[in-house]
């Protein structure tokens, strides 16, 4: 039996910072974000839109060609959390209708968040045959006005649908982890924005793939050459770069150097989204590329604190059906561009908490489902 991803959604939010306003802004020459790090854009994500909400905007996309009752598990992974306590699986629940009889939670390990919910579904679908899981991955990485990482902030969710004989990719038996104690990012409890140790964090990053993508070869009967694309996650495009140049040879570095290009061109345009991260590049390569039915698709997921993992997925006959290209890049074309002031004002606001009792009108808001306010202090998510 074969487990892997049937669907995808997308969202990011309806605002963007261009990298050319920051760089003015902040008297960087404008090649250090655009070639150095390599971003064009990022995501921003006003007070009306949080990750549930993006959350819920992701999965509509597709929540309507699937038979809901078939669902026995939701994980929304996340390190945007809404709440200390409740998980935000259960407000994207209600806000889509979703059956009572689903096991729910909420899962955090920083940006591999996604990645362990895909593999706790995926054992839940090789233990239950007849049942489907939804995994959420939602984030907006914040560092703040001002610092080094902030041409590295963005905002987005990616929705998935993971089954059994998926329509999409069939994930492969077989993945090579990593992890140890370490102080790269981190966000206390009391702050609204990542403190990070930048420079040691990129390290880290390429230690961690490098030990999980020797392990993953020496494990397994695949080489190199084997694979079609490696995908990573992106923090910034500059980053999985590095981490491919590690293991590029003569042989495959063409067709594996192009095919990493057009996984970057989400994450070009949205920035960091922690958690959907990795599938936000995933689903760039197969939107912009044209990979043969068979296609073997490597991915490498990190999570700082930290955690490393990678897997491989195999593309299904027919994968491009299931795809929603028109409908992303409308998404992409439809956002407005701020000015530096607006993002400033914007960002600032949304890092604020609301308070008790509280209305967010939905003009501003990001998509269809956005964050109302609260109401002695419960969070309410309305449809516009
Ligand atoms: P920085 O110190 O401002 O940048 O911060 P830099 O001085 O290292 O320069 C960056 C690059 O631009 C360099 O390229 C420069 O040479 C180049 P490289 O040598 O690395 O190839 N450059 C130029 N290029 C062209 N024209 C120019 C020019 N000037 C300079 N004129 C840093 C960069 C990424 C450290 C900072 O933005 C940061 O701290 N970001 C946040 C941390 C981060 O993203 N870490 C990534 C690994 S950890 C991770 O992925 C997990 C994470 O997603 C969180 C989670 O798991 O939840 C972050």
């Amino acid at each position: 039996m074969t487990v892997g991803i049937d669907r995808i959604g997308f969202f990011t939010p309806n605002k963007y910072l261009d990298m050319h306003e920051l760089a003015e802004a902040r008297n960087v020459d404008v090649n250090k974000f655009l070639i150095g790090i390599g971003q064009n854009k990022m995501g921003v994500a006003d007070e009306a839109t949080d990750a549930v909400s993006m959350g819920i905007n992701a999965t509509k996309e597709f929540i309507d060609e699937i038979d809901i009752s078939k669902i026995g598990l939701l994980i929304f992974g996340t390190e945007s959390s809404v709440d200390q306590s409740k998980s935000a699986s259960l407000f994207l629940k209600k806000a889509l209708n979703l059956p009572a009889e689903i096991r729910t939670f909420e899962l955090k390990e920083a940006c591999f968040g996604l990645t362990a919910a895909i593999f706790t579904a995926r054992d839940y679908c090789l233990a239950h045959p007849d049942k489907t899981a939804l995994v959420v991955g939602s984030d907006i990485a914040k560092y703040g006005l001002n610092t080094a990482g902030e041409v590295t902030q963005g905002a987005g969710a990616i929705s998935l649908l993971i089954k059994q004989d998926p329509s999409i990719m069939e994930i492969l038996p077989g993945e090579s982890s990593y992890s140890d104690d370490i102080d790269d990012f981190w966000r206390p409890n009391d702050h609204r924005t990542a403190l990070v140790d930048g420079h040691y964090s990129m390290q880290i990053y390429l230690d961690f793939f490098k030990h999980c993508f020797d392990n993953y070869l020496a494990s397994s009967d695949l080489t190199l050459a084997d694979f079609e694309a490696l995908t990573f996650h992106l923090p910034f495009t500059k980053m999985g770069l590095k981490a491919l140049r590690q293991v590029l040879t003569d042989e495959v570095s063409e067709k594996l150097t192009n095919n990493f290009e057009l996984s970057t061109k989400y994450c070009r345009e949205v920035g960091n989204c922690y958690t959907a991260s990795l599938y936000m590049s995933v689903l760039s390569l197969l939107e912009h590329g044209d990979l043969k039915a068979g296609s073997l698709i490597g991915m490498f997921s990190y999570g700082s604190g930290a955690m490393g993992e990678f897997f491989a997925g195999k593309l299904v006959e027919g994968y491009e059906k299931q795809l929603h290209f028109d409908q992303h890049q409308a998404m992409l074309d439809a956002r407005n561009s701020l000015t530096i002031d607006e993002y400033e004002e914007t960002f600032t606001k949304a890092l604020a908490d609301q308070p008790e009792q509280s209305k967010l009108t939905s003009s501003e808001a990001s998509g269809t489902w956005y964050y109302a306010g609260n109401q002695d202090y419960k969070r309410q998510y309305k449809q516009k």
